[in-house]
């Protein structure tokens, strides 16, 4: 992939801005090198590359569950290579995490596990009850407020983890291999889900490698190699790209994405 190719995405003053990002970890891994690509507010965007490629550690320097080690990550105007700790928090509340394993608090109502980030944010105890409902009433589960999560099925529970995701109204949904356990008809249903928000202005985030439905769903895919982005597709772009250009797609399908299934 020439860098060319994969700048043509590239906007400074975008939502999500990469610039020439690293992560490394003690002993010298590196699971992100030189990262740079900037994803639009209100874009849907797949991370995809085989374990180890650097998806997940993609995820959780937007989510500041760790630092860049070397370039600049802007998201929202906030440099987050800068920002104070104390701020941390206040940022966080403007995303919203979804992770394969729901993590649920198994004791507690669906109802409650919902209005966790709510109760965190301090808000008052009526608009907590409006926002879950609502929230539940959006993933489908409406009825369920009630119940605890080791009542429902695993799509159920990943439906609860996505309410509690979205309650906050984040303008940013990452999700990291959201549909890892699940069978495939409940997989596109919860892709839908995702779907959904984004129609509705959200930017969302999706790390998987489960390449049947990134394909299904036919949205910009980012490819990630041994923590090097080889390619970045968006399909419903790739007929303005200028004919300088190489096409992601000629051959038959996205370079990194073909490689799976050789
Ligand atoms: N906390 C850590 N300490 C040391 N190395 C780490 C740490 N987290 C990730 N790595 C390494 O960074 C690289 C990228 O890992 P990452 O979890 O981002 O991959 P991934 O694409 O999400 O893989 P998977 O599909 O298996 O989830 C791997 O080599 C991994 O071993
Ligand atoms: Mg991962």
């Amino acid at each position: 992939m020439q860098q060319a190719a994969l700048d043509y995405f590239y906007n400074d003053n975008a939502q999500i801005v990469f610039r020439q990002v690293c992560k490394r970890f003690p002993g010298g891994i590196r699971a992100l090198d030189d990262i740079t690509c900037s994803i639009e507010s209100g874009e849907m965007v797949f991370l995809t590359g085989h374990s180890g490629a650097g998806k997940s550690s993609l995820l959780k320097l937007m989510s500041m569950q760790q630092r860049v080690t070397r370039g600049q990550l802007r998201v929202a105007g906030r440099d987050l290579t800068r920002l104070p700790v104390r701020q941390i928090p206040g940022y966080r509340r403007t995303l919203g995490l979804v992770f394969q394993d729901h993590q649920l608090l198994m004791n507690k109502s669906v109802f409650d596990n919902v209005a966790l980030p709510l109760v965190i944010a301090g808000l008052g105890y009526r608009d907590i009850g409006k926002r879950v409902r609502a929230a539940l009433e959006s993933v489908g589960l409406g009825e369920r407020g009630k119940s605890l999560p080791g009542m429902m099925s695993a799509g159920q529970q990943q439906r609860v983890g996505i309410a509690r995701a979205i309650v906050n109204k984040p303008d940013i949904l990452l999700a990291d291999e959201p549909t890892g356990n699940l069978d495939p008809q409940l997989s596109q249903d919860i892709m839908s889900l995702f779907r959904s928000f984004n129609e509705r202005g959200m930017t969302v985030i999706i790390a998987s490698h489960d390449l049947y439905l990134v394909r299904k769903l036919a949205q910009r895919v980012l490819v990630l190699q041994e923590g090097q982005l080889i390619d970045d597709v968006d399909p419903g772009q790739s007929n303005n790209r200028p004919d300088n250009l190489p096409n992601h797609q000629s051959g038959g399908g996205v370079a990194g994405l073909d490689r799976e299934h050789q």
